[in-house]
């Protein structure tokens, strides 16, 4: 099996490399943004709450992003292995993905991270806003918040996956098929 967290700021390409990773090696996506977009859609109670949330780039509470990674583990089982895109965020989540892996005698291989600066991270995101309407990538102060937030609140995990040696850095401001092979090479080594 193979398990790989995929890390890094809002914009950095975490979704972008994740499809081509799942695509190459037969693995499943977790994304936790796009699971609570779609819940946002649905209009569901978890998406109007989400919602407010999201809209003001604040995170999630963790019970509620921890028990959808637990439901999407549970659905299925006997796989490849998970691509995670956007999960951990902070220790507590960090430390709980350890805890549903060991029940499970599964195990994180490796933590990519990505490497772009602000400047072209805001750039990247406000493009998609204005591409494909995502409704948390509209205003720039917003997003601005939500690229603070990373340095503030998530970076720091950074530290809880160098201690188990499994983090390796990249830099993300290249083309997306040269970031691909990168990220291909760690996975080989
Ligand atoms: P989430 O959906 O995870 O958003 P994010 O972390 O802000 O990251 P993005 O999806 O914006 O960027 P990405 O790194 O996937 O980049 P992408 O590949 O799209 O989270 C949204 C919200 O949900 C959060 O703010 C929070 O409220 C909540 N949430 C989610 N997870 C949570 C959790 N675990 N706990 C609590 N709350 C949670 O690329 C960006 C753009 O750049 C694209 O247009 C792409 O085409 C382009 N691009 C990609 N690579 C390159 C490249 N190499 N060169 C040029 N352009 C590129
Ligand atoms: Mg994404």
């Amino acid at each position: 099996m193979l398990n790989i967290i995929l890390f890094g700021p809002p914009g950095s390409g975490k979704g972008t490399q994740s499809k081509k990773i799942i695509e190459k090696y037969g693995l499943i996506q977790i994304s936790t943004g796009d699971l609570l977009r779609s819940e946002v859609m649905m209009k569901s109670e978890l998406g109007l709450k989400a919602k407010e949330l999201m809209m003001t780039g604040k995170l999630v509470n963790d019970e509620i992003v921890i028990g959808m990674i637990d439901n999407k583990i549970r659905e299925n089982p006997g796989c490849a292995g998970f691509v995670f895109d956007g999960f951990p965020r902070n220790i507590k989540q960090a430390q709980i993905l350890d805890d549903l892996f060991l029940t499970r005698k599964l195990n994180i291989d490796f933590v990519v991270s990505l490497l772009v600066n602000e400047e072209e991270l805001i750039k990247r995101i406000l493009q998609r806003g204005r591409e494909q309407n995502r409704f948390d990538d509209q205003n720039e102060l917003i997003v601005k918040n939500r690229v603070k937030l990373y340095f503030s609140e998530t970076k720091i995990i950074s530290d809880y996956y160098i201690k188990q040696n499994k983090f390796s850095s990249l830099n993300g401001e290249t083309t997306i098929d040269a970031i691909f092979a990168d990220i291909c090479k760690i996975v080989q080594k």
